[in-house]
């Protein structure tokens, strides 16, 4: 089994660019949404501006994937790819999940937003879903365990009765976009790992309104509810220290 990676001063300095970087990209992204846009526009906005502030996009071809970005509408979890017929409508939810290497070092980020007006119902789960991450961050401390986080993302989105996808997790990243460890959303028995300075993990709750089951579909990437419930995603590439940890991720 690989081991969790700590990673050196001169590391950090790349992964924190890597994530301000990729901040940048998510910010001018989000301005590309509106009703009447294919998700594929989305995903040439999107590598145009990676490839613009001199990085690389990490999703394109991992494993075959596609695109640089993954746009996941309504009931869609994640790895929507992005299709020219595919247009957002006013009241859709979205997820775009995208990430990008700098000097040899990945960033990972998703965010969840509205299309036009939508209900009250899509936007407290985009909010939940969100709101989780930063209850599992409060636990994202050198000296604490892995899963402590993932019991506080956990805790706190079963209060509101929604469903925690069980067959997807978090990661660490690095000089890959995928290292060890997993980080589950849902509740763990035990703690898991000791968290270190210098470890650098991908946090990303990926909830539903309906039950947490999912299914893969045709195309063999896009993962969709079972019951067809609405899902959100929130995702940031975070660092431990020995005090608060750093959102890389999120200026
Ligand atoms: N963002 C996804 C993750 O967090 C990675 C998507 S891989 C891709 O693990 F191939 F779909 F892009
Ligand atoms: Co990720």
């Amino acid at each position: 089994m690989r081991t969790v990676t700590i990673k050196s001063a001169e590391e950090i300095k790349r992964m924190r660019e890597a994530g301000k970087r990729l901040n940048r990209v998510h910010e001018k992204l989000k301005e590309s949404i509106r009703p009447g846009v294919s998700t594929k526009e989305i995903d040439r906005v999107c590598e145009e501006l990676i490839r613009s502030c001199g990085c690389t996009p990490n999703f394109l071809h991992y494993e075959g994937y596609p695109a640089s970005v993954c746009v996941s509408v309504n009931d869609e979890v994640v790895h929507g790819i992005p299709r020219e017929d595919r247009i957002l409508r006013e009241g859709d939810i979205v997820s775009l999940d995208t990430g990008l290497i700098w000097q040899g070092y990945h960033s990972d980020a998703a965010r969840t937003y509205g299309v036009g007006k939508i209900s009250p119902k899509a936007q407290k789960l985009i909010e939940v879903t969100r709101e989780s991450f930063f209850q599992g961050i409060e636990e994202a401390v050198a000296g604490r365990h892995l899963y402590d986080i993932s019991n506080a993302i956990a805790d706190y989105v079963i209060s509101y009765g929604y469903g925690i996808v069980y067959e997807l997790v978090g990661h660490g990243i690095g000089r890959s976009l995928h290292e060890p460890p997993e980080i589950p959303n849902f509740p763990q028995r035990r703690r898991g790992i000791r968290l270190k300075a210098g470890m650098t993990l991908a946090i990303e709750p990926m909830i539903n309104i309906g039950n947490g089951e999912v299914e893969w579909q045709d195309d063999g990437w896009t993962v969709v509810t079972a019951d067809h419930s609405l899902s959100a995603h929130y995702e940031n590439t975070v660092l431990i220290t020995d005090g608060r940890p750093e959102i890389l991720t999120l200026l």
